[in-house]
């Protein structure tokens, strides 16, 4: 496990209170960012956070041949796609991000052809391809490998009316079969599709693209192909992950915060898991600035005697997978039992041993952790597994008597900007240390 040697240090800091605002977010700037490999001429996105997953989807971009200017103060990414002339993922980039997979499906379309190194394992599960792969396949496309690629190939013409059964919700391989269905003549159907507010995201970009996508109840995707797709101009929804991480952050210490841009409708469930646990909770308090019929804004008042409440990780509209670690931290305060169970991801409870470390009772059996709450958590030096483990430990080092030290940093830079700063403005002690 790649720890780096650098941690974050948090000290205990009660009542965090005030405003914050959110970035876009990742899980849809990555897709999106995928989806310009389908145009040409130039894009901008607006609100593109600087997390290490956006560099490394850059490093992909470019060196597929894409011109990328990011602002990351301003957080402003321009992309023109004329010049793209590779259609492969390597190694060290799909070893580093699994999302990298999610260029597959645009370059099959515009080349024909693709290549992609097989994904290397997971610390949360083993997370493969195979949906992206087997959707390919029903598609019409030819899947071939030898030991290190993956080949991708279309031969002749493929059917007029296509249909993909996605065994799962994946909103990976969702995500892909469309950038590759978009471009191709005729009808394609994808049922069980995900429908993530970060899917949902990106097929608004690909729609302003020229796109030709529809719905059908209760999870069906129809896309009718199109000729060619154009340069777009497009704001990255908020990101309810950091919204999420933040409004803990409020409720483990006692504090109270405000969310102007937070979209409640990204988030419901998540939002009455707080409610049940006692914290106040306001929304939509705001227009937002594109569409009026949207009210934006999140506050929460925390109750400063949490209650246990039970949660099961499922696809949206489900209580979201990667919130599971970060409400974890709040439930080991929490009076009562809370079960916890992970439902989307074979393997992502690695935080329970870190958190027990800080003196959280937790007990694990296969998928689901039982949550004594305790009084009090204590600092402790930690281990964050991924994006979200480390989100959960700094949560748990806020509440948590003396000092924390959460090793993993590359993870919290590979899903955050600059979110340390954002909770040293409510009132944190944070620092990032780098050795
Ligand atoms: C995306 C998010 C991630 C989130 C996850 C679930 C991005 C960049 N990442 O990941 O933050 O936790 O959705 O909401 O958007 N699976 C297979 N075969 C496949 C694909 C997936 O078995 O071909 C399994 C996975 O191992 C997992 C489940 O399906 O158990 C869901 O995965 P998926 O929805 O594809 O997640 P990602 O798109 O990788």
């Amino acid at each position: 496990m790649s720890t780096n040697n650098g941690y974050i240090l948090v000290e205990q800091s009660l009542n965090l209170s005030g405003t914050a605002s959110l970035l876009g977010a990742k899980n849809a700037a990555l897709p999106i960012m995928a989806s310009l490999i389908l145009t040409s001429g130039k894009s901008v996105l607006y609100n593109v956070p600087n997390s290490a997953d956006i560099k490394e989807m850059i490093e992909l971009l470019e060196d597929l041949g894409a011109k990328i200017d990011f602002d990351k103060e301003k957080n402003i990414l321009e992309f023109d796609g004329s010049f793209i002339n590779k259609a492969e993922v390597k190694h060290e980039v799909m070893d580093k991000m699994r999302a990298s997979i999610l260029v597959m499906g645009p370059l099959l379309s515009r080349f024909k052809k693709a290549r992609a190194a097989f994904p290397g394992g997971c610390l949360i599960g083993a997370r493969p391809i195979d949906f992206h792969l087997k959707g390919f396949e029903s598609l019409g496309v030819k899947i071939t490998n030898d030991s290190e690629f993956i080949y991708a190939t279309i031969d002749g013409q493929l059917k007029e009316e296509r249909k993909i059964v996605l065994e799962y919700p994946s909103v990976g391989a969702t995500e892909n079969l469309v950038m590759f269905a978009v471009l191709q003549a005729g009808v394609t159907k994808i049922i069980n599709a995900a429908l993530e507010p970060e899917v949902l995201d990106f097929l608004e970009v690909l729609k302003k693209m020229g796109a030709n996508i529809s719905f059908e109840i209760p999870a069906t995707i129809i896309i009718t192909g199109v000729k060619k797709l154009n340069s777009v101009s497009h704001t990255i929804i908020p990101d309810r992950l950091e919204a999420g991480a933040l409004l803990l952050a409020a409720a483990i210490t006692g504090g109270n915060i405000e969310l102007p841009d937070a979209r409640p409708d990204h988030m419901d469930l998540f939002l009455e898991k707080l409610k049940q646990m006692g914290h106040e909770i306001n929304i939509g308090f705001n227009n937002l600035s594109s569409n009026k019929n949207i009210k934006t804004g999140v506050k929460l008042i925390a109750t400063k005697s949490q209650r246990a409440v039970n949660i099961k990780t499922c696809p949206y509209p489900g209580f979201p997978t990667d919130l599971q670690a970060p409400i974890m931290a709040a439930l080991c305060l929490a009076n009562g039992v809370s079960v916890v169970e992970e439902t989307v991801f074979e393997n992502r409870l690695m935080h329970v041993k870190e958190l027990e470390k800080m003196g959280a009772q937790i007990s694990v059996k296969n998928n689901k952790a039982t949550v004594n709450g305790v009084d009090h958590l204590y600092g402790a030096s930690v281990i964050a597994s991924d994006i979200r483990a480390s989100a959960a430990l700094v949560l748990a080092g806020l509440a948590a008597k003396g000092k924390t030290q959460v090793f993993g940093i590359n993870h919290w830079r590979r899903g955050y900007d600059k979110l340390e700063d954002k909770l040293i403005n409510l009132g944190a002690k944070i620092e990032i240390i780098n050795n």
